[in-house]
Order: C-alpha cells, then structure tokens, then sequence
C-alpha cells in the first residue's frame, strides 16, 4: 500500500491544526514538512517550532524535508521537536554517510534527497544505509510546480538500484503530485506520494486525500 504525504507548506497556516487534522481524518499517512532556508532554495518556511507545533496536533509521523545548508547543526533540534523522519539533501551533505549515522544516532528515520538534475549514483554508495530515498520532481523551493517528466525514469531506476544492491529503503516522490500525475508515478514504483497544492488548494481537502489515496492505492 503506498503512503500519502500531504505537505503542509500549501496549507493555511492561520489554522494549521485545524487542517492538519482534517487530512489526518481524511486518511492521510504521514505529515511532510518542507523547511526552507533562503540559501539552498530561493524560499524561506519554517524550523523546529513549527514542527513542535505540529506535533501536538497528529499522531502521525512528521515526515520533515530540510531543504537547508549545513543541516548537520540542526538535526538535533528538529529531532526534538518531534520529526520521524529527517530528510536532507545530497546537495548539502558533503559527508552524507555522518549525516545519516547522526540522524539515525538520534532515533529518527533517515531519508535523503535528490534534485532533478542530481544522478542517482551520488547515493548509491550510501543507499543501503538509509531509510527513504525522496526523489525531488521539481526543482525545490516552491509549492504548485509542474511534474518534471523525466522523474518517472528516475523513480524506475531507484527501484532497480534498490533491487540490485537488496536494500529497503522507501521511495518517496515530491513535486506536482496531483490526480492526473499520480498514476504514472504509482507504476515507475513511488512508495510514498507528497502532495501540497493538489490537497491543501482545493476546495475540498477532505475529498482530495480520499481522492488521491484511490489512485496511490489501485494496483
Ligand atoms: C517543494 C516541496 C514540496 C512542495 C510540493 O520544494 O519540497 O514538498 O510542498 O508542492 P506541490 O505538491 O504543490 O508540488
Ligand atoms: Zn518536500
């Protein structure tokens, strides 16, 4: 059964525990919670107190994407605040595999991401030891982004490099993830679907995560 992500950067965040419990409500899996620096992408959201805040609205797993440079300084802090899993990019990380150990020490799941334009064989070395495999299908920074079509190759992929090296690592795709991308990106193999404006800008947030998780959930 594949999982789906709403990400709470296109929520309204003047009722943020009201809309994250309506997607909880509504069969959502895991909460996804972009955190922007201004460096790395061009945006700036939030850090750990809105994760903090976050928490004590669900009990589902806080599924955080540190869109962030050095986030080796903070993975503490976010830990604490509540993550489950903690996702860093391998743009930032020039020591990937400490990164991971670290994120893992702490007692988080451990997910790395990759840009559009970033091979997948910068992570082969370290795939083995990570969790989640979050495979970016737009450039990050924003919400409401077009699906880049050359990501349902890389998602084939990710799924063969994860077969020959026998790993378990979840394949999560995050990017113009709507009702008309997401049965493609259900076929190249995506685990875990995240979607932001295709849930939190209708006018039915309720309706669009029962929606979604049909089509994520018809093979
Ligand atoms: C983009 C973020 C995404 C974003 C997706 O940088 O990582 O999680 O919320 O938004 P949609 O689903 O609107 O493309
Ligand atoms: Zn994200």
């Amino acid at each position: 059964m594949a999982l789906l992500a709403p990400s709470i950067l296109s929520s309204d965040f003047s009722n943020l525990s009201q809309q994250i419990r309506l997607v909880e409500m509504s069969g959502a899996d895991w909460i996804h919670c972009d955190v922007m620096d201004g460096h790395f992408v061009p945006n700036i959201t939030f850090g750990p107190i809105v994760i903090k805040a976050a928490k004590k609205c669900t009990k589902l797993p806080l599924d955080v994407h540190l869109m962030i440079e050095n986030p080796d300084k903070y993975l503490e802090d976010f830990y604490n605040a509540g993550s489950n899993t903690i996702t860093v990019h391998q743009e930032t990380c020039p020591h990937l595999h400490r990164t991971i150990s670290k994120i893992k020490e702490l007692g988080a799941k451990a997910g790395v991401s990759v840009n559009p334009s970033t091979p997948l064989s910068t992570i082969e070395d370290i795939a083995d030891e990570i969790d989640l495999l979050l495979i970016m299908s737009v450039n990050p920074g924003f919400g409401g982004q077009s699906f880049i079509k050359n990501s349902i190759k890389k998602i084939e992929s990710a799924v063969k490099l994860r077969e020959r090296i026998k790993a378990d690592f979840l394949i999560e795709v995050d990017g113009g993830i709507n009702k008309n991308t997401s049965k493609n990106i259900l076929d190249a193999g995506c685990d875990v679907f995240v979607a932001g404006s295709s849930i939190f800008k209708t006018d039915n947030i309720a309706a669009s995560v029962v929606e979604l998780k049909k089509i994520i959930n018809s093979n």
